[in-house]
């Protein structure tokens, strides 16, 4: 009891210590929440069928995960099955965008049968569009409206797609890992699972990690290939990283077709 209430302080410190660092860049201070959970235990299902199996059964509650690939690698349908599994499970999830335009993300959705829409209507599922200025402006008062919602509404799983229009907003490296750390505290104090998007710049045939700001902080990677062989794309996955889990060292085959994402359990040459 004791241990926990010293390692309770210890991140609250630490925490205390980052919104003061990044207070020379936004000016005000991030707000301190009262929980902060520090082991995250169970695992909560990607909604990705044939990948639990590979990440021991999901991703850890309360990580913060990356999906990184180009375009049309089928990143948003990828958050949207993880929202999906949450809903269908009665939990409160939130979908943030800088891009989307909500009508026509509903649309996209309904081709696989996915009535966001009805969980809209229910009150499970929130879609919220915010500039890039907006979602800084939310940092700035360490979660703002967000943090409102987030608490009241009892989110338990959050994406954000993508963070690339966000991490744009900083001019340097170093301003946007100090950003990527607020958000991502203001994330941790939240009592949910996060999904944020990234686009690969250029060719989706990525071997090597470009590292970047971000991808250092979160929990897990998981990379979307959709690659070119010949005259015919092929589409794969990589579990790049998954802090404390046992993860395949494999590219694996992803299908995208009228039911949404899957992966086999069979490796594929890049
Ligand atoms: N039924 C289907 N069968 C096969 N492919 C499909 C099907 N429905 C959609 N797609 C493909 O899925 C891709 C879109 O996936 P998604 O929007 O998730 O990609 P994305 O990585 O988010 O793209 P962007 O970088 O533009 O945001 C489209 O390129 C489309 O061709
Ligand atoms: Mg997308």
């Amino acid at each position: 009891m004791q241990k926990k209430k010293n390692k309770d302080t210890k991140k609250k410190k630490e925490i205390k210590h980052i919104a003061e660092k990044t207070k020379s860049i936004f000016d005000i201070k991030p707000r301190l929440k009262k929980s902060i959970r520090i082991s995250p235990k169970s695992r909560i299902c990607s909604g990705i069928p044939g990948l639990d199996p590979l990440i021991q059964g999901g991703y850890k509650e309360g990580s913060i995960n990356l999906i990184e690939g180009g375009p049309g690698s089928g990143k948003t349908i990828f958050v949207t099955q993880f929202l999906l599994d949450g809903l269908r499970k009665g939990e409160n999830v939130v979908y943030i965008t800088f891009e989307v335009i909500k009508e026509k993300f509903y649309e996209n959705m309904q081709m696989f049968g996915w009535d966001l829409e009805k969980y809209e209507r229910e009150g499970l599922f929130t879609f919220l569009v915010y500039s890039p200025e907006q979602i800084k402006q939310i940092l700035l008062e360490g979660g703002g409206t967000l943090d409102t919602l987030v608490h009241q509404k009892k989110i338990k799983r959050i994406a954000i797609d993508s963070i690339t229009s966000f991490a744009l907003l900083y001019a340097n490296e170093l301003a946007k890992k100090e950003a990527a750390l607020t958000l991502f505290n203001v994330i941790n104090s939240w009592d949910c699972t996060a999904i944020l998007t990234a686009q690969d710049e250029g060719d989706s045939d990525r071997k090597e990690i470009v590292s970047t700001a971000l991808d250092f902080e979160v929990d897990g990677i998981i990379l979307l290939y959709h690659m070119r062989k010949g005259n015919k794309r092929r589409r794969g996955l990589e579990i790049l990283k998954m802090r404390g889990t046992k993860v395949p060292n494999h590219v694996f085959n992803l299908i995208l077709d009228k039911k949404g994402i899957r992966v086999k359990n069979e490796t594929i040459k890049i």
